[in-house]
């Protein structure tokens, strides 16, 4: 068999994109893209084409037509989660999302949700703050999120340690595949009475108004609602988790940027936010197929072959970001990446800024002169997290007061 030219050589001979982090991934692509807007690099047992510039990887989010999301989720959330709205294309994916979407506007989550932010964010430090130390990651940023999905859904939230397995094993699918699945049939037989409860005597909550959503004369059957409900916890929960991680871990090893937010909080928490998912996306590499042979953007791709987004590099484009590598929370970019592009863009992008705004607010209002322990720099450090698409820190052990 000949190798289709494209893939013929390897720009990376020795490092597995799928599974294999590197210490200094950064540097690792500055260097590629330096060579190239694109390289070839190993991906599970294969080669796939590594996009690394902004507009490559700008263009292939909004490219559904070459690039549709199914080929690739059908493999690697399907089997966990069921058939969501990343396994779908075209007339039904707008259909289900125009169902899915209305908790989700700005206006609703300004005026429903981010008033409920707060007092969960205070309730976590509670927890805490009398100790003067404590790892962010455990006691917060994991657990936070979890804690705001629970509320959105009317879950008790006497049920927060069981929230927080279904979340951490729905999250390592790719590791540990019987746990996910265990923990899908789980989710679906305490959630599926509620389901039917919530069609019998809707409420004010997210699983109310999923199940009364009327669009085209189109309503969800108790499995799409089931379906899409387990999705919240991978793209919603884990995803906000390594976002806040990233921001708190950028703040705490640049301590002239925290100094920077300390000095007008009010102004400053969106913009360190903003910063932060550009210097450090939480989806920073993000695997797509090409199902069928294209010519695309000057490109020869054969069919079947998997498109690596690389969202991380695209943040740190020259071209794009002046001084890119420098984490600058004055320079005042709104990250456009960070959340994809074209038809399946995030649907909770409004959910997850007013979290971090509010989880951030809470942290710095709550403790005084936050800095990182002695010897715990390495473990903030920003890594693949479950496979390499994800990144966040594995602790934050901070002190403070
Ligand atoms: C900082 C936090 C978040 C980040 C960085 C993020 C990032 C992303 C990205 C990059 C995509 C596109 C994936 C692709 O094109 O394949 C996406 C899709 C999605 N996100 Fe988020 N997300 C975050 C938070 C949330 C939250 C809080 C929710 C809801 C509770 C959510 C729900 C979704 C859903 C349902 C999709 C699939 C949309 C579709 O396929 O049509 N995300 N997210």
């Amino acid at each position: 068999m000949t190798i289709p030219p494209i893939l013929d050589q390897l720009d990376v001979p020795d490092l597995d994109f799928a599974f294999q982090d590197t210490p200094d991934l950064h540097h690792l692509l500055a260097e590629l893209r330096a060579r190239k807007p694109y390289a070839v690099v190993p991906f599970a047992g294969t080669r796939a084409v590594l996009l690394l510039t902004h507009d490559l990887v700008s263009a292939a989010l909004k490219d559904e037509q070459t690039f549709p999301a199914p080929a690739m989720y059908s493999l690697t959330t399907e089997p966990v989660l069921g058939r969501t709205l990343q396994c779908m294309t075209g007339d039904e994916h707008r259909l289900h999302r125009a169902i899915v979407s209305p908790p989700f506007r700005r206006s609703l989550v300004t005026g429903w949700i981010e008033p409920l932010l707060e007092p969960f964010a205070h309730t976590l430090i509670d927890r805490f703050d009398a100790a003067g130390h404590t790892d962010l990651v455990a006691e917060f940023t994991t657990r936070y999120p979890v804690l705001v999905i629970g509320k959105l859904l009317g879950l008790p939230v006497g049920d927060e340690a069981t929230l927080l397995r279904w979340a951490h094993d729905l999250f390592y699918f790719p590791l540990d595949p019987p746990a996910a699945q265990r923990a899908s049939r789980e989710f679906a037989d305490y959630v599926l009475p509620i389901i039917a409860a919530r069609r019998r005597d809707p409420g004010d909550d997210l699983i109310s108004r999923l199940v009364t959503e009327v669009v085209d004369d189109t309503t969800l059957s108790d499995e799409q609602v089931l379906a899409f409900l387990r999705l919240l916890f991978p793209a919603g929960a884990d995803t906000t988790m390594l976002a806040l991680g990233n921001t708190l871990s950028a703040l705490l090893t640049h301590p002239d940027q925290l100094a920077i937010l300390r000095a007008d909080p009010a102004e400053n928490v969106q913009w360190a936010i903003w910063e932060g998912l550009r210097w450090e996306p939480p989806v920073g590499l993000l695997p797509r197929a090409c199902p069928a042979a294209t010519h695309w953007q000057g490109l020869d791709i054969p069919a079947m072959t998997p498109v690596i987004f690389a969202i991380n590099a695209a943040h740190r484009d020259p071209t794009k970001y002046p001084d890119p590598h420098h984490f600058d929370l004055t320079r005042r970019a709104t990250t456009m990446l960070s959340f994809g592009q074209g038809p399946h863009s995030c649907l909770g992008s409004w959910l997850a800024l007013a979290e971090l705004r509010t989880g951030l607010r809470a942290l710095l209002d709550r403790l005084p002169d936050l800095r990182l322990a002695e010897h715990a720099a390495a473990d903030a450090t920003v890594t693949s997290q479950v496979g390499t698409a994800l990144r966040g820190p594995t602790a934050l052990r901070v002190e403070w007061g």
